[in-house]
């Protein structure tokens, strides 16, 4: 088995990378971690990928001053270089253009912390609170150019609890989400889930 080769990318703390990397580093898992990349210099993620031994990259979207294209050349070129298969947004605060999307397509993932369609965008725990949910959960799908709406790799939800705040509620889903991303990568890396299958899914629902 030839594992794919895997970015990450990550602008903060890292677990859903934590998660990805720790799953990878089983013998029968189909993808390999071999690059983090970070927008952010000081992303707390970026630590615990070299403790890991994983290349680390900065690309800080600041110098390209509104450039974004330019910014994301300089990440497409770092993923060429780095020879990668299949990128894992992972808590990466940047949008991306149509142009990036479309050199990624079917080969990017993105882990949202709702059941989507529900709730994209930001702050879903605190929207699902407000809006009475019953259950709230994460969802790992193909990135396309529209943001948080792409075809479902994989989902799955837990119950919002009386008493819920956004802080305990946010941690029941970070759960969910440390479980299902390893997952879709997994099915994902194996083909048994693509662009185009998850597309037929969704189309059939
Ligand atoms: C996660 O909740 C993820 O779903 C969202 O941003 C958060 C990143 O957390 N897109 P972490 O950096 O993976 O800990």
């Amino acid at each position: 088995m030839t594992k794919k080769r895997v970015a990450v990318l990550i602008s903060g703390r890292g677990s859903n990378m934590t998660a990805l990397i720790e799953a990878a580093e089983a013998r029968d898992y189909p993808a390999q971690i071999v690059l983090v990349l970070s927008n952010e210099p000081d992303a707390a993620g970026l630590t615990r990928a070299q403790l890991a031994g994983i290349a680390t990259v900065v690309v800080d979207h600041r110098p390209f001053a509104g450039d974004r294209e330019a910014f994301e050349r300089t990440l497409d070129d770092t993923l060429q270089m780095h020879r990668i298969d299949l990128v894992c947004l992972a808590g990466f605060m940047r949008l991306l253009t149509p142009w990036f999307v479309g050199r990624w397509s079917g080969r990017m993932l993105n882990i949202h912390p709702a059941l989507l369609p529900q709730f994209k965008g930001l702050h879903t725990h605190r929207r699902a609170l407000e809006a009475g949910a019953q259950r709230h959960g994460a969802t790992v799908h193909f990135v396309v150019p529209e943001m948080d709406s792409g075809p479902i790799v994989l989902q799955d939800s837990v119950p919002v609890r009386d008493g819920d705040t956004e802080e305990t509620l946010a941690a029941r889903i970070l759960e969910v989400e440390h479980r299902i991303y390893p997952q879709a990568l997994r099915l994902v890396a194996e083909g048994r889930v693509t662009l185009a299958s998850a597309t037929a899914a969704a189309r059939e629902q």
